[in-house]
């Protein structure tokens, strides 16, 4: 089978897909307190053509990953429809979900049952209030609820996805660890790329890779799990004082892994982007509205990942953030 082949030579197995910029939080490190232009409702890509282009990923292009995003994806009403149409493609990909957890508690033994099998969650924080001020909401006890109700439902491995920021929730790098490894859930922690829509990132401001492991490293042993394990995966892994818990890093600033990406991205206004920090992208919604037919839309997802860049370009002197925010592009 044909597959999405960029011009270094990385096949793009793994698809992020966007279900909507809408969000139920407001993450200080990710949109402002009145919350952003959303997309209108007629420029949003349908449950049918959603799964219309993950069928046409999946069978005329080899995609076997499929991450549903957002936003927040659980706001979208059809994701256990969406789910449970792409698990009957043959073959069947690797389905999961990466999602702030608001809602998952009620929401999880429907999603295991409709096919999907992980979910990855974020929080920042063990502390309510640190919770309240960092996401502008008071719903701490909602993402803990959602955490619990997947690992119950087998949606597992259950990830915890951490960023740090300076100030508020830099100090908690070894309490969350601890937390993690009492509840079974693998934690990673996230460098702050520049992708928020205020455009405050700044490199001093952000808490790197090696500060949080020189933290970690107060309270717990952490031996690489080896240098083959990262492969295309953006955590870089180590056992918790001999294992069997791991914790990850994902230093997409200060370790990026970008010779190795394995992704390609769809919007929920049906744009692929072939990076989070690309600075163009390929309307598959024009096409499919206009009748094309599936190859055609194949071969054009296929010229889109000939434009992607070696890499995110964060270290040029020249960088740009890109107009897109995180929340509208897919995290
Ligand atoms: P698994 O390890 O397979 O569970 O997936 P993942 O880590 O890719 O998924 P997740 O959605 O949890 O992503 C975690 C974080 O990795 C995101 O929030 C981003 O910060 C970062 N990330 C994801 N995709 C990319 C990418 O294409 N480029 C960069 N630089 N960072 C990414
Ligand atoms: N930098 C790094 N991670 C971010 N996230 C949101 N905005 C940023 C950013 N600017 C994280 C969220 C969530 C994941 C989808 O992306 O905390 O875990
Ligand atoms: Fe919402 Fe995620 Fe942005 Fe937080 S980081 S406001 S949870 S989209």
């Amino acid at each position: 089978m044909k597959k999405l082949i960029d011009t270094f030579g990385r096949v793009a197995t793994d698809l992020r897909v966007s279900l909507t910029d809408r969000c139920n939080l407001r993450c200080t490190y990710c949109m402002p307190e009145e919350g952003l232009q959303w997309l209108a409702k007629p420029d949003l890509l349908t449950d049918d053509e959603i799964v219309r282009l993950i069928r046409i990923a999946v069978t005329r292009r080899g995609v076997d990953e499929v991450r549903f995003t957002g936003g927040e994806p659980l706001l979208r009403p059809g994701l256990p429809g969406i789910v449970e149409r792409v698990a009957a493609l043959e073959p069947r990909p690797e389905m999961s979900l990466t999602t702030n957890g608001i809602g998952l508690g009620r929401i999880a033994p429907a999603l295991r049952a409709a096919g999907l099998d992980r979910v990855n969650v974020s929080l920042d924080t063990l502390r309510p209030e640190v919770f309240k001020t960092l996401t502008r909401r008071d719903r701490h006890h909602d993402v803990l609820a959602g955490l619990a109700a997947a690992r119950e439902a087998g949606l597992t491995p259950v990830k915890v996805n951490a960023v740090l920021m300076p100030g508020l929730n830099a100090d908690e790098a070894p309490d969350l660890l601890a937390w993690a490894v009492e509840n079974d859930y693998e934690l990673r922690f996230i460098e702050q790329m520049p992708l928020d829509a205020q455009h405050g990132w700044k490199r001093e401001g952000m808490v790197t890779a090696g500060d949080i492991l020189t933290s970690l490293r107060t309270r717990f042993q952490l031996t690489p799990e080896g240098d083959t394990a990262r492969g295309s995966a953006p955590a870089e892994r180590w056992l918790v004082d001999g294992g069997p818990h791991r914790v990850g890093v994902i230093a997409s600033v200060t370790r990026p892994f970008c010779s190795a990406c394995d992704r390609t991205r769809l919007t929920a206004d049906g744009q692929v982007r072939t990076c989070l920090f690309a600075t163009e992208e390929t309307d598959l919604r024009a096409a499919l509205r206009s009748g094309a037919p599936d190859e055609e839309i194949a071969r054009l997802w296929q010229t889109a990942m000939w434009g992607k860049k070696a890499g995110s370009g964060l270290d040029d002197p020249t960088f740009a953030q890109p107009a897109r925010p995180m929340s509208a592009i897919g995290g």
